[in-house]
């Protein structure tokens, strides 16, 4: 009888074990893990890229390499095993211009591919929630909201 109730105990502690490890789990490893972060990179690249909202910018870059810096940034982001080499987000955008119409293009973008792979309202949003304040280095002052002044000089 005492044998039974230690397993049954033994049993119990291995399951919360478990489940506490799932609900730990990165928010990398519940997005997908190194391939997610590549299609998701992949189809946000190419889908801006084809967009009236992308094309202007996207013309003469190299996406390749594009979308392997943004899946190592998302990577790194969602606590992943990387960590991120490019350029930091001002530096990378500087001179292009980038307005807060295109800015919510590409969230909108990312918002769909997310959709499509049926990932979840809670691992959508983190992710978007982590991308959120790289608007304001990547909007170009004068442009919309971010780079608004007051009132007038
Ligand atoms: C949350 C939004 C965005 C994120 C996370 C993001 C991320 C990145 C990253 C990681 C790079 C590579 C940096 C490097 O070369 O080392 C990059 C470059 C670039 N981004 Fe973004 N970006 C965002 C929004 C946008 C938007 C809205 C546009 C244009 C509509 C845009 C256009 C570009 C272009 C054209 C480059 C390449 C610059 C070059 O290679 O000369 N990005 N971005």
């Amino acid at each position: 009888m005492m044998r039974f109730l230690s397993c049954t105990i033994l049993v119990l502690g291995l399951t919360a074990c478990a489940n506490r490890l799932r609900t730990d789990a990165t928010l990398y490893e519940r997005l997908g893990g190194e391939s997610a972060m590549a299609e998701i990179a992949a189809a946000t690249v190419d889908t801006l890229a084809a967009s009236p909202d992308g094309r202007r910018t996207m013309d003469r870059v190299n996406l390749p390499r594009l979308k392997k810096k943004i899946a190592q940034q998302f990577c790194a982001l969602t606590a992943g095993p990387c960590r991120y080499t490019g350029d930091d987000m001002k530096l990378a955008h500087a001179g292009l211009k980038i307005s807060e119409r295109e800015f919510n293009a590409i969230v909108e973008i990312l918002r769909d591919v997310l959709n499509r792979r049926g990932v979840a309202e809670r691992e959508k949003n983190e992710l978007l929630q982590l991308l959120a304040p790289m608007q304001r280095d990547i909007v170009a002052a004068g442009h919309g909201m971010q780079g608004a002044r007051p009132c007038c000089a």
